[in-house]
């Protein structure tokens, strides 16, 4: 750990421990048939969660008509995997809202960047020819998990930071700069302290650096193309300056040519962002 990190986790004194919901959820077994029941008691027993989800169901993506009101109805619509996936997204994220005037507005735009992240990560994923496309939902969904902490914990700092971006000054020098730590160390940092799974630690850490991921190299280079795409066409509180240049490492691990990057964005526009799959 560099030492401004050390300085500034070592402020937090009181760090959220990840809440039971979540932990039955990682504890589930990988069988889908096995888990419905038990993901569905588990998700029934949080009503912010299971609120979540069944509106979630009903969103533009899975262009049904009928409306799902029922967790089971939205488990059947989305898939187990899924539900898991963004319940467990959820449940860690929600760690970090206070409901607060202060710090409620920027929750609510990093929460919705993250479920847009997310989808796109898994939506790239499996046009790429990727296995376990749900991990890539997960990893998208925490890509800015530093954010979501240092807009609780240290919103101040937080703040100017994100100011200044705007101004068009690039956001990780502007962060080590002022807070002397990256989101992207902040985020990979709580990851491990919740012993969240390696790829996921890696992806949060390198999301913005795709050529430095060593050990999953795709899902940090997915990640970093969804986040990419996202920003382009809706700044996070985070990150307001439209985004940050593409890293074409990203491109090479998943065999990509750089001509592509038009079209997919193209694709991505016109299934996800036109559709008003993404609007909050
Ligand atoms: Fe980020
Ligand atoms: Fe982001």
């Amino acid at each position: 750990m560099n030492d401004p990190l050390q300085l500034l986790t070592k402020k937090i004194t009181k760090l959220p421990t990840i809440p039971a919901t979540a932990h039955q959820i990682m504890n589930l077994a990988d069988d889908e048939s096995a888990s419905l029941g038990k993901l569905e008691s588990i998700i029934q027993q949080d009503p912010a969660i299971a609120a979540r989800i069944v509106s979630f169901s009903n969103s533009a993506l899975f262009g049904h008509t009928s409306s799902c009101t029922t967790v089971v109805c939205a488990i059947q619509r989305i898939g187990v995997n899924n539900v898991r996936n963004i319940a467990l997204g959820i449940s860690l994220m929600t760690l970090f809202d206070d409901g607060g005037q202060e710090h409620a507005s920027g929750y609510q735009k990093l929460y919705h960047h993250s479920l847009v992240v997310g989808m796109l990560s898994k939506h790239i994923a499996e046009g790429s020819g990727l296995k376990r496309t749900e991990e890539y939902f997960l990893s998208g969904m925490l890509h800015d998990l530093g954010f979501l902490l240092l807009n609780r914990y240290f919103p101040g700092m937080y703040r100017k930071a994100t100011d200044e971006s705007a101004g068009g000054e690039c956001l990780l020098e502007t962060e080590k700069a002022i807070i002397g730590s990256t989101h992207a160390e902040v985020g990979a940092w709580l990851a491990d302290k919740w012993n969240l799974p390696e790829a996921i630690w890696e992806a949060i850490l390198h999301h913005h650096t795709p050529s430095c991921a060593k050990m999953h190299a795709k899902l940090s280079a997915v990640v970093h193309l969804a986040d990419y795409f996202a920003l382009r066409k809706v700044p996070a509180s985070g990150e307001k300056s439209r985004g940050y240049p593409l890293d074409p490492a990203s491109l090479e691990v998943l065999s990509l040519p750089l001509e592509g990057v038009g079209k997919m964005e193209e694709e991505i526009d016109r299934n996800f962002f036109s559709r008003g799959i993404f609007l909050s």
